[in-house]
Order: C-alpha cells, then sequence, then structure tokens
C-alpha cells in the first residue's frame, strides 16, 4: 500500500486522483494540502504542510509553482519522495528541483500521461533508425481554450528528436511566410485548435515512398491523473535522486 500526500487535492487534477486513488487497492490519499479547504474529502485536508503529522510514503503536487517552495521544505523535512507535477515552474524553481534530488527522491513530469511519454521514447527509437533520411513533423491538437502553441508536449517531443539526430535541428513553426522548399534539418512543428479537444499529438517521419506515424490521443484527464499514481508506487522507498517518465517506462523497455 502507498500511502500518498496529495498537495492541490481540491483542484481539478487533485480531486480525479482522488476518485482513481478510492478505487485502487495499492494506494491510499492519507492526507491533502490545498489553500481551498472547501471541499469534503475521505481524508483530512491542511492549508498549510507543517500542520499535518500524517505518515506517508510520498507526495503528489499538482497545484502551483506558489506551492513549490513550502512543499520541498516539508519533503525534505519528513525525507519523502515527491512526484512533481505542476507546470509552469521557473527556471530557478526547476534549478531548486534538481538540487534537493540530492537528499530527497524527485520525480518530475511536464506530461504525466505513461502514453504520451512511451509515445516519445518510441519517436527517439524512430529518429535513431530513420536518421536524416525521413523528414519529421509533429501535428498537434488541442481544444479551443488552449493559449499557448505549440504544446508544451510538443516541444518536449521535439527536443527529444534533436537531443537523438546526429545533425543540428531547426525547429519550424509556420511555413506561410516563407516560400522554400523544406531542408532536411527542419522539425516542423504545427497546432490546430477547436471543440473540446483533450490532447492530441502526431509525429509524422515521411519518406521516400514510404511514411511512419507515431500517435497519441488523451480522451480526458484521467491519462495524467493515472500517470501521475503510477510514478507515486515507483517512487515509494527511493531515498534520493533525479526520476522522470523516462525511468519508469525504463522498467518495461
Ligand atoms: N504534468 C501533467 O501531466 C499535468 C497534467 C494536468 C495538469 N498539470 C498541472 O497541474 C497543476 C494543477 O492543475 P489543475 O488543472 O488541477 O489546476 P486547478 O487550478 O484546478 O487546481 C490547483 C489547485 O491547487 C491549489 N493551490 C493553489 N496554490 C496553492 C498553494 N500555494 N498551496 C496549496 N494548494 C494550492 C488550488 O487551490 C487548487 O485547488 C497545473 O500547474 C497544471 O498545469 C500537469
Amino acid at each position: 500500500m502507498t500511502r500518498i500526500i496529495l498537495n492541490g487535492c481540491n483542484g481539478k487534477m487533485g480531486q480525479v486522483i482522488t476518485r482513481l486513488a478510492a478505487d485502487d487497492d495499492e494506494c491510499e490519499i492519507v492526507a491533502g494540502f490545498d489553500i481551498n479547504d472547501c471541499l469534503p474529502n475521505t481524508y483530512p485536508v491542511f492549508t498549510e504542510p507543517d500542520q499535518c503529522d500524517i505518515e506517508a510514503d510520498v507526495i503528489i503536487d499538482f497545484s502551483h509553482p506558489s506551492a513549490l517552495d513550502g512543499l520541498l521544505k516539508y519533503a525534505q523535512k519528513k525525507k519523502l519522495p515527491i512526484v512533481v507535477a505542476t507546470t509552469g515552474l521557473s527556471g530557478e524553481q526547476k534549478a531548486e528541483l534538481s538540487e534537493m534530488s540530492k537528499s530527497i527522491a524527485v520525480f518530475f513530469s511536464a506530461n504525466m500521461s505513461v502514453g504520451i511519454n512511451l509515445l516519445i521514447e518510441l519517436a527517439k527509437k524512430a529518429t535513431a533508425v530513420l536518421g536524416d533520411m525521413f523528414d519529421i513533423e509533429i501535428v498537434e491538437q488541442h481544444h479551443n481554450q488552449k493559449l499557448d502553441a505549440p504544446s508544451g508536449t510538443a516541444l518536449a517531443i521535439a527536443d527529444a528528436i534533436a537531443e537523438t539526430r546526429e545533425q543540428p535541428s531547426e525547429y519550424v513553426y509556420d511555413r506561410h511566410s516563407v516560400r522554400r522548399k523544406r531542408s532536411k534539418k527542419e522539425i516542423g512543428l504545427h497546432a490546430v485548435r477547436g471543440g473540446t479537444i483533450v490532447g492530441k499529438h502526431n509525429v509524422i517521419f515521411a519518406g521516400q515512398d514510404e511514411i511512419i506515424e507515431i500517435s497519441h490521443e488523451a480522451a480526458s484527464k484521467e491519462v495524467f491523473a493515472a500517470g501521475s499514481v503510477k510514478a507515486a508506487k515507483f517512487m515509494k522507498g527511493k531515498t534520493s535522486g533525479w526520476y522522470s517518465m523516462t525511468e519508469l517506462i525504463g522498467e518495461f523497455i
């Protein structure tokens, strides 16, 4: 049984994890932290980490960057592994997380979907095999409320491909302003926005007379919640170090 403290427990993701954990025999949420303690939960909720003296195995954080400092202090004091899913962390905060991983176990992923992270691993493998023979384009689709484009996940896919390639890469975000043929070093990134699409990513490897496509579609936020619970179980008992979905998936491939 993995005992979880859930930071941001009363947010959208926090409540999805609360539902998932209630149906999971291998984990239990023993406490929640949230500055908003208005929702009824089956576990106690604290507005400040320091108020909590409940024994746990791991912390999951889906909250806000402003919560990170206090949460890390708590994790360090209690020597608890922490799974950080909150996005929008500053460079300084990411450096702080990395420094903290010398004394506690830190898991960070800006996309907790196991499927997307597997897609990234597969795209790296495809890049290594296909090299510069294939043109690589990434197409992402999201709902019409999303502000940023391309998505952080599309950029993470592009970064993984660029790191795998032997030649330097150039990211090309749109092609309407320049009339020129595509060069081999390009990675094209394209954003589609509409309706309620939760998130879809396609990586296209286009070669001479053949196309390989790797794609992933999220149907709900549950995939991120499920991935974070998997990560929490994976982190139980770990004492220090930096972990990501690469290590979690690496157990299987
Ligand atoms: N890594 C991933 O795969 C992934 C997936 C979905 C969302 N997220 C990120 O997770 C975070 C939460 O997403 P959400 O959709 O649940 O947002 P949300 O706004 O619905 O919930 C955030 C919760 O955190 C609480 N909170 C805010 N500041 C806090 C603080 N200082 N201390 C404690 N609690 C605090 C809020 O009261 C709220 O209940 C966001 O950063 C989002 O981008 C990451």
